[in-house]
């Protein structure tokens, strides 16, 4: 399983749905109990609990992300595939960048199927359709070279995007809608602690280091991929300490609503 420390999924939600016409057709403020499958450390539950005056479960496989998970009415630890709850058991079943992370994503929405008495709403990005722009000249060709390599080597489908919606109805979910959300990711001035840490992790190469495992080429095409960063990296650090510093990221995610 792939595991994510809670100041990622804290940085890279960030800003996320403070637009929420995409969420529109998963009708949360009608829901009364609903379930995060894949909840992590609460980025998405917040969002759900929000919406709703329902009580709002969070489930996940990693107990020290759960344990940061302060949005859910309660917390438990359970696998995607093989839920801890009876049949029926929410009106809605939910997630949010869960699926892109499963090997078989179907077999977890089937799962999904089961427990909902009412909808399954699925969020998940599309990663090859990510976009970068910033003022260090390589950086966006650098990040798109980077993507493909994980795109071609993850043992996922990174890409399932709107394709969620074929894994919904061939888990035998009807009238499934879809539609877009586009999150954007903005470093520019005046910094914040966060932004000076993406650039000192791009200058040291460690934002590569964490996607290894999955990146497609050898060591050698790593490495040199590596250098490129820290030189991009360098750039980067420098451009901050002038201000002048951009870097735009809009990440496609496809939010997948389902009917029981
Ligand atoms: C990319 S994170 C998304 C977290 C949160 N939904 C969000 O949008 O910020 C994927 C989450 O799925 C969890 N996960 C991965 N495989 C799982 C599985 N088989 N069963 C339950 N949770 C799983 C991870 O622990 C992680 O918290």
């Amino acid at each position: 399983m792939r595991s994510f420390s809670s100041d990622y999924l804290r940085r890279t939600r960030r800003g996320m749905w403070e637009e929420r016409d995409a969420l529109a057709d998963a009708r949360l403020a009608e829901t009364s109990c609903l379930l995060d499958v894949g909840c992590g450390n609460g980025e998405f539950t917040r969002i759900l609990a929000d919406e709703t005056d329902g009580e709002v479960i969070g489930c996940d496989a990693d107990l020290a992300l759960l344990r940061q998970n302060d949005a859910a009415d309660s917390v438990v630890r359970g696998d995607a595939y093989t839920l801890p709850f009876a049949d029926s058991s929410f009106d809605v079943v939910a997630c949010q960048a869960l699926l892109v992370n499963l090997t078989e994503p179907r077999r977890a929405v089937e799962e999904f199927v089961r427990l909902a008495s009412e909808r399954v709403v699925c969020v998940e990005p599309d990663n090859s359709a990510v976009r970068v722009e910033s003022t260090v000249k390589d950086e966006a060709e650098l990040a798109r070279r980077s993507r493909r390599r994980y795109l071609d080597g993850s043992s996922t489908d990174p890409a399932l995007g709107e394709d969620a919606a074929d894994v919904m109805r061939d888990a035998g979910l009807e009238n499934v809608t879809t539609r877009r959300y586009e999150q954007e990711l903005v470093v520019a001035p005046p910094y914040g602690e966060d932004d000076v840490a993406s650039v000192r992790r791009k200058a040291s190469g460690e934002s590569l280091r964490r996607r290894r495992d999955e990146m497609e080429g050898d060591e050698e095409t790593i490495d040199a991929l590596r250098e490129e960063w820290r030189a991009v990296g360098r750039e980067a650090a420098r451009q901050v300490g002038e201000g002048v510093y951009e870097r735009r990221e809009t990440v496609p995610f496809y939010v997948v609503v389902g009917e029981v």
